[in-house]
């Protein structure tokens, strides 16, 4: 699954506790939790083997010998996942996480979004110009050196300020001067720390994607849910200098040696079947209480989905009028899109109550555990009493909170916010600036304004922004709206409403702004002149409305929002205190994770079951030439009809997708999935619809990874494409 984007998602980070001393006594199903690789030995071994693996928790992960982990690759510092399918560093992961970089290399004239592309020789790769595969080296924890530093401190402040200093002291003496990227990450909902080192390639180029009509078969509607027949792939290839080491590109660069590499299976899964997924999971928060689950189903989630909606149906109409527009907004839509489709669910499931039985009969168990001694009590007691009262605190400044953070889905807003840097000397009672000082905001503002022009279509970021600001002004009662809107419409006389004063307001700003109009905005930033600025409505519009948000959002926000995640780090220790003997993982951070189960079928409401697998013959019921979403590619008709699948067919069919009940969310699209003996059998690309609560709360019963089919791959790269040269590359074993 795609990384969600959190833009504004408030519910603070959460972990589930991990007591390492005693054995798993009552762990979870197996099904449940996203361990981490260096403790499986000692914690998951036992069970992973029952479950069906042939191979140790060495074979997956070791300092000393190559591993499983050598070939799992962490795309853009946590995007997405992919592995490493041969000695010459190819690499799979999904068609959506190399989405964005498939759109780049296409044109009108030349759209292999549109068409697929495989590369019949490594000359014919594309380069990328920003696309980055991490790997880790070795992760450490850190946990007891840290606390026994700061166990004697009081102060909360300097406790934080010795943390940090240690947490970076740590990450740099490890980065062996760059060598390496490394971080001391918080776990545990921040209880633990633990040192993860990785290797940074940054030449990576394309190698081979199916036409969008495989890759993103069944588009939106066909998103987040099983049944299911996407081919959601793509190949890239890491390319390192002559000296094998990580280097930007360069023509003399050759490809990547792993240290290792996973065979790939032509003997495909049965029901039952164990399977593992490796991969990078970004976030989820598995012990939030009942009273976050509320905020999110009260406040955030309407107000978020009403942002993407509004802002997702003028970029369709857009894309849908002009080919160029498309290909220009194509990946930040379908990621919009993507993380709409995901609130949706999520908030049909609240709504209908799942996830609140559990966490409050958690709730009940810790309060009565709590209250029960006297020291606990002082500690415990009136925790979740706290937990409640700042999410009403976040309560009492909605939905203006929600709206204002959404306004920042506008990239015209979002981009123009870096010129707030010189609120510090356009305020009047502020020193004055000296040129140098100018000059430096304005060079630091210029990667983001070339980055903002490169792929804007600014006839839609302007159209966006009317929206939002229009959705904001009728979304937030009167007296809570912020008057950098409310002087908009009182400042147009003759606007006849809202709107139409809103819309003349942002028409005007290429005219008036040297923000909006990309040659004026060049001419300000290699000139900066704080005058222009102090006249520019555009500028003095964002200054007020962050205003508002400083003076009248932030104070409520930060201090129920820091208290919440204290809170949280709080309760998370109290959990484990309460349960000692039971093993707990820690809510996904990006971080290297491996879950593991079997390939299973779900029933999904009363009467319906589902089977574990799809085959081409769903590809043809979809099939449906007059919705852009179920287009099959002539090509692709002619081979099924020939049912020419060759030696990657299971009785007689082509399976496409199929499902597991590993636990895995955004972040591990791309995952390698792997059979009993390590051999990749498919590729994770998505939950299914029953799963969207699963951030917030597991339900083992109907929680599914929706993996695609490597024999599917395999079959797009080698009968549909043609690209024998890659299959050849493989190592592929048919046992
Ligand atoms: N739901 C998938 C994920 O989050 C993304 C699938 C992309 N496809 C789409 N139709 N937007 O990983």
């Amino acid at each position: 699954m795609l990384k969600k984007i959190t833009a504004f998602c408030l519910v603070s980070l959460f972990g589930i506790g991990l007591s390492f001393a005693t054995p798993p006594a009552d762990a979870p199903a197996p099904d449940e939790g996203m361990w981490l690789p260096l403790y499986l030995k000692k914690l998951n071994e036992r069970d992973m083997k029952a479950d069906g693996a042939h191979f140790s928790a060495d074979d997956v992960y070791s300092v000393n010998h190559s591993s499983f982990k050598d070939a799992v690759v962490c795309l853009n510092g946590g995007q997405c996942t992919g592995e490493i399918v041969s000695a010459d560093g190819l690499v799979l992961t999904n068609h959506h996480c190399g989405y964005d970089n498939i759109a780049e290399h296409s044109t009108v004239e030349n759209n292999i979004l549109k068409n697929g592309f495989f590369a019949k020789s490594r000359s014919e790769e594309l380069v990328n110009k920003e696309f980055t595969m991490q790997i880790l080296v070795f992760m450490e924890d850190e946990t007891s050196l840290i606390n026994n530093a700061v166990k004697d401190i009081t102060s909360d402040d300097l406790k934080r300020v010795k943390i940090r200093g240690m947490r970076d002291s740590i990450a740099k003496a490890a980065s062996q001067d760059n060598k390496y990227k490394a971080e001391v990450k918080g776990f545990f909902a921040g209880n633990d720390y633990y040192l993860v080192v990785y290797q940074v390639f940054t030449d990576v180029r394309l190698v081979g994607a199916p036409p969008a009509a495989i890759g993103k078969f069944g588009g939106d509607v066909d998103n987040w849910m099983w049944p299911r027949h996407t081919g959601d792939f793509s190949m890239f290839r890491i390319y390192t200098g002559p000296d094998g080491n990580p280097a930007p590109y360069s023509p003399n660069n050759i490809p990547y040696k792993p240290k290792y590499f996973f065979p790939v299976s032509l003997k495909g899964e049965k029901q039952n079947d164990f399977a593992m997924v490796m991969g990078f999971p970004g976030s989820t928060s598995r012990y939030v209480t009942s009273f976050d689950l509320e905020f999110n189903r009260d406040c955030n989630n309407p107000a978020s989905i009403d942002v993407l909606e509004t802002e997702m149906s003028i970029m369709k109409k857009d894309m849908d009028a002009n080919e160029a527009v498309k290909l220009k907004l194509a990946a930040n839509y379908a990621s919009l899109a993507n993380t709409e489709k995901y609130l949706v669910g999520q908030e049909l499931m609240l709504k209908h109550g799942a996830g609140f039985d559990a966490k409050r009969k958690e709730e009940k168990e810790f309060q009565d555990w709590a209250v029960s001694d006297k020291d606990r009590k002082d500690k415990y007691g009136n925790l979740l009493n706290d937990i409640k009262e700042n999410n009403d605190k976040l309560r009492s400044i909605e939905p203006q909170l929600s709206y204002f953070f959404g306004m920042f889905n506008s990239r015209l807003l979002s981009y123009g916010f870096s010129f707030y840097a010189f609120n510090k000397y356009t305020d009047d009672n502020k020193s004055k600036p000296t040129r140098a000082e100018l000059d430096t905001i304005a060079k630091g503002i210029v990667p983001a304004a070339e980055d903002y022009f490169k792929d804007s279509s600014l006839a839609t970021d302007k159209k966006v922004l009317k929206a939002l600001l229009l959705d904001l002004y009728n979304n937030v009662p009167e007296e809570k709206r912020p008057a950098a809107i409310t002087n908009i419409i009182k400042n147009d006389k003759k606007a006849p409403n809202a709107e139409s004063a809103i819309n003349n307001f942002i028409d005007d700003l290429e005219k008036k702004s040297v923000i909006v109009d990309q040659k004026k905005n060049k001419e300000f930033l290699e000139n900066p002149k704080l005058k222009k600025l102090k006249k520019d409505p555009y500028y003095n519009f964002m200054c007020d409305f962050v205003q508002y948000y400083f003076m009248l959002l932030k104070p409520v926000y930060d201090n129920a929002s820091q208290d919440l995640s204290k809170k949280h780090k709080l309760y998370m220790q109290g959990l484990r205190e309460m349960q000692p003997n039971k093993t707990f993982y820690p809510d996904a951070n990006s971080t290297l994770r491996v879950t593991y189960g079997n390939v299973l079928p779900y029933h999904p409401r009363d009467a319906v079951a589902y089977k574990y697998y799809t085959t081409y013959e769903g590809i043809l019921e979809k099939s449906n030439p007059k919705d852009p979403e179920f287009i099959v590619p002539q090509h692709e008709l002619d081979l099924f009809a020939k049912k020419d699948f060759g030696r990657y067919a299971q009785n007689d069919t082509l399976r496409i997708n199929f499902i597991a009940n590993t636990d895995i969310t955004g972040g591990n699209s791309g995952s390698p999935v792997l059979d009993a003996d390590g051999n990749l059998i498919g590729l994770a690309f998505d939950g299914d619809w029953e799963s969207m609560i699963g951030d917030l709360s597991f339900n083992p019963a109907t929680n599914r990874t929706i993996c695609v089919d490597i024999r599917y791959v395999l079959w797009v790269i080698d009968k549909y494409a043609g690209a024998t040269n890659l299959i050849n590359e493989m190592k592929i074993v048919t046992n």
